[in-house]
């Protein structure tokens, strides 16, 4: 497996939660991290935590201009490399069947799927050089049905799609293409997208940890720990990697 250290990697959403924890990791082994987000504060607080191997960016991943200053940023703080861009930026989207508005549902799909797509398209040529890899993050919402979370769930599907025709379509180009599906893990993700008090979103998260089959809810870092897997394995392409504590397996006690 190739080491992480002397890497170049990109990570977009890096200023909390899974994001903050896989540039903290990558970091920690040697490697250079450029994280990106649209709130400077959370990515000064990173990068004040990490050091100099994290550079920050800011930016909003919807906007083209945006997304190149987030590859330029990151091939000048990697030395002109890139091995691992990580799509890791994306916001919860739940919107009941029967009540979808249009605007909702697209800026849904922009901002998880489309702004992923076109970031994982710019970096083609640098990853080529580097015979690096795109890691996605999905999730276990294509494992479980959770009423109500249909634009956010559909956005996750999107990405497990794409990760198996990118794969396919770059595989001779030696770039490796994967998507890690989390279980539920204690984020800003919830209370970002206005949808519950922190009180409320703990709440949730304690009602969840019984769903998974270790009978908790997980860690960003034992995610990042997967994403990691998938950017170093070189023989590995076109997976959707489940680190969800086997939330996906539906397990039932009854
Ligand atoms: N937490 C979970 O239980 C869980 C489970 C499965 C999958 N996931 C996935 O894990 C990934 C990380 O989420 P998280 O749980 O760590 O939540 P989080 O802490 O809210 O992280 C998401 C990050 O994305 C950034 N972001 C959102 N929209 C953006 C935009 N338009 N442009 C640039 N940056 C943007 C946010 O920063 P700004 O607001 O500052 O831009 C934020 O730092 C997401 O893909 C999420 O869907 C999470």
């Amino acid at each position: 497996m190739r080491p992480i250290e002397g890497m170049s990697i990109l990570v977009t959403g890096g200023g909390s939660g899974i994001g903050a924890d896989c540039a903290k990791r990558f970091c920690e082994q040697g490697a250079k991290v450029t994280i990106s987000g649209r709130r400077l504060e959370k990515l000064e607080q990173v990068q004040a935590e990490i050091g100099e191997r994290c550079h920050i960016v800011q930016g909003d991943v919807t906007c083209d201009d945006d997304r190149k200053r987030m590859l330029q940023a990151a091939l000048e703080h990697g030395d002109s490399r890139l091995d691992a861009l990580i799509n890791n930026a994306a916001n919860m989207y739940r919107q009941p069947v029967d009540q979808y508005r249009e605007e909702f549902l697209r800026d849904a799909f922009d901002t998880n799927v489309i702004s992923a797509m076109m970031l994982s398209s710019a970096a083609i040529p640098y990853l080529e050089e580097s015979a690096g890899a795109i890691v996605f993050i999905g999730s276990t919402h294509t494992k479980r049905a959770f009423p109500g979370a249909s634009p956010y769930a559909t956005t996750k599907a999107a990405l497990e799609g794409l990760t198996k025709v990118m794969a396919a379509e770059l595989g001779l180009r030696q770039i490796r293409v994967g998507c890690i599906l989390p279980g539920a893990v204690s984020t800003e993700l919830n209370l970002r997208a206005g949808l519950f008090s922190a009180e409320e979103a703990n709440a949730r998260y304690d009602a969840v940890a019984g769903l998974h089959a270790l009978g908790r809810i997980g860690t960003g870092t034992e995610v990042a720990e997967g994403v990691e897997y998938l950017i170093r394995a070189e023989w590995v392409t076109g997976v959707a990697l489940e680190v969800d504590g086997g939330i996906g397996l539906g397990v039932s006690h009854f």
